[in-house]
């Protein structure tokens, strides 16, 4: 059984998809151990409390220093003994001493093709109001393993999607969601989960 902790910031839309898909048997050995938010309001808290999973939220509102919050974050997430950590929508830079000891054992969801519109400044919204603004007819999106930089971890899925004359950023973020990242990011771990995923 593959252990998870999900790491979230929203609404969660994302850890749904996770959660239907193990209760639908397309994510098999998987279980999801915690659900860690930095944001105390976010819906997902809700939506995995409504699943019966932990959910922990710990913000960095509460901490003096940015270090004295990682230290937090880590030991949540260690407590947990997770074998897999997914960022699902998860809008805060993971301290390296955390990329070090989850090593090939952090994913993350972005919204767009990358090497396209991502990197810092690059996350929800904004990820797609950069891809009209330039004018791309395919966007997407990728999973991806977390190294120290941002958005530049080995790619395991890519989906594309296409942009329709008339999208705005919100019809955009949506269409992306349903046809990409609900699909790649649960078929990602049950790759992991079942072994079909190797680091070269
Ligand atoms: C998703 O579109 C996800 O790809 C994006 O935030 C949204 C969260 O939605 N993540 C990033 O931009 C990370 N750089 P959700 O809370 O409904 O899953």
């Amino acid at each position: 059984m593959l252990r998870i902790c999900v790491c979230v910031s929203g609404g969660g839309t994302n850890l749904q998809a996770i959660m239907d898909a193990i209760d639908a048997g397309t994510i098999k050995n998987t279980e999801i151990v915690r659900v860690f938010s930095n944001n105390k309001n976010a819906f997902a808290l809700e939506r995995a409390q409504k699943h019966g999973i932990d959910a922990l939220a710990v913000s960095p509102k509460d901490f003096e220093s940015r270090d004295q919050f990682n230290e937090a974050f880590l030991a949540a997430i260690d407590e947990v003994e997770p074998d897999l950590v997914v960022l699902a929508g998860f809008l805060v830079v993971i301290p390296a001493q955390m990329i070090q000891k989850y090593r090939n054992r952090i994913i993350n969801i972005h919204p767009s093709l990358i090497p396209s519109f991502c990197g810092t400044g690059y996350y929800g919204l904004k990820v797609h109001e950069a891809a009209l603004e330039r004018g791309v007819k395919v966007t997407g999106a990728t999973v991806h393993f977390v190294d120290e930089g941002t958005d530049t971890g080995p790619i395991i899925l890519q989906k594309a999607v296409e942009v329709l004359p008339d999208d705005t950023p919100k019809s955009l973020q949506q269409r992306v969601m349903e046809e990409a990242e609900w699909k790649i990011l649960p078929q990602a771990i049950n790759m992991i989960a079942n072994g079909e995923i190797s680091l070269q």
